[in-house]
């Protein structure tokens, strides 16, 4: 097959895990007779120093051309602490998320059988736990009206929802609990919330169209707690924009590092694949960084925007096996031995043939 892949390797440490990703893509398409075609373009804080804008229009006819989307990191700390800064990298990755029309993220919590002493929760709590979460993407307080009155003393972020909006992304949620454990939870803050009331409304119309799938609806608040409580309680999550960022970045814990954390944003135009964490500016040009976040969210770009199953399965093994066996970077290493970032694309590039 041909594979059209746009690289869009941003920030801090995106550059390094992309370059290992990218061995391992390498690897997969040599072995299973795929033509790989790189088309790599700039976004965040390199895109704004190089044109002035985090997601310029170059990078998005790239993405558009492409068959999916490699994604690194975006952000750099000379931006953060600057309340007054126009231009932002971040906002390259919501442009990007819009005009992709990427409103499905989806991020499993893996458990990794060799990692489970590495999350600071009990063993017996995690090591059952398999759930998903899928986050609305492109909706919500992120996207609504936002502003300051004109003494500047006042400001406003809207979250706005519409009923297709919801419709898509509850939909989604259900196809998806009925190829896994058939299990939908619906997390949203309904007491309180209008945005919430149209999302219970919505859900409950798509609930009656599934009656295999077990629902459930869950406040927000009560969904914190529940992550950390009893993870294996949940199969499918799905929430709006702002709560799934906040609730991934809380189940991460559970498989011990944010590091390794792939996802899928799945889009009306093409598909984003990047790992849940951000641009680690501390660790950028170090070799330190773990790449395994990228090189799982490669694996779920052969699953769902190539439907290669066999190349997504021979991906995951092969990161099982390097954590098996201690090929690992220093945030997951046991006390001995910490590879660099780039010995640990080698050696995953290695293994693949
Ligand atoms: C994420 C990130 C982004 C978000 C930031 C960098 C804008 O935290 O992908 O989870 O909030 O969506
Ligand atoms: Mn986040």
């Amino acid at each position: 097959m041909k594979l059209n892949i746009a690289v869009l390797a941003g920030d801090g440490i995106g550059p390094e895990v992309i370059e290992q990703a990218l061995k391992v893509v390498n690897a997969i398409g040599k072995k299973y007779n795929h033509e790989i075609n790189l088309t790599h373009a700039l976004t965040g804080a390199v895109a704004i120093d190089a044109t002035g804008n985090p997601y310029p229009d170059e990078t998005h006819e790239v993405c558009m051309q492409a068959d999916a989307v490699l994604f690194g990191a975006i952000g750099h700390p000379r931006f953060d602490n600057d309340p007054s800064a126009k231009v932002r990298p971040e906002q390259g990755l919501l442009a990007m998320r819009k005009k992709l029309g990427l409103y499905a993220n989806i991020r499993p919590t893996l458990v990794f059988p060799s990692l489970l002493h590495k999350s600071p929760l009990r063993r017996e709590l995690i090591e059952n736990a398999d759930f998903v979460c899928i986050r609305e993407l492109t909706g919500g307080i992120y996207f609504g009206d936002k502003g300051r009155n004109e003494t500047r003393d006042k400001a406003w972020d809207v979250c706005e929802y519409t009923k297709p909006e919801v419709d898509r992304i509850v939909r989604l949620a259900y196809e998806y609990a009925m190829k896994r454990r058939k299990k939908v939870c619906i997390v949203d803050k309904a007491n309180v919330l209008e945005t919430s009331r149209l999302w219970r409304e919505v859900a409950q119309g798509i609930e009656k169209e599934y009656p295999e799938v077990e629902t459930e609806y869950l406040f927000v608040d009560a969904a914190a707690m529940r992550i950390i409580q009893w993870p294996e309680g949940f199969d499918v999550m799905v929430t709006e924009n702002m709560f799934g960022d906040i609730l991934t970045d809380e189940a991460s814990v559970i498989s011990g590092s944010m590091g390794l954390m792939p996802s899928a944003s799945i889009g009306t135009h093409t598909s984003v694949f990047e790992p849940i964490h951000g641009s680690y500016p501390q660790a950028a040009g170090k070799n330190i960084a773990n790449p395994l976040g990228t090189v799982l969210s490669a694996a779920m770009m052969f699953e769902y925007a190539f439907k290669l199953m066999d190349e997504a399965n021979e991906i995951k093994d092969i990161v099982n096996k390097s954590l098996a066996e201690g090929v690992v970077t220093v945030d997951i290493a046991d006390g001995g031995k910490a590879f660099s970032t780039s010995e640990v694309g080698d050696w995953l590039a290695a293994q693949i043939g």
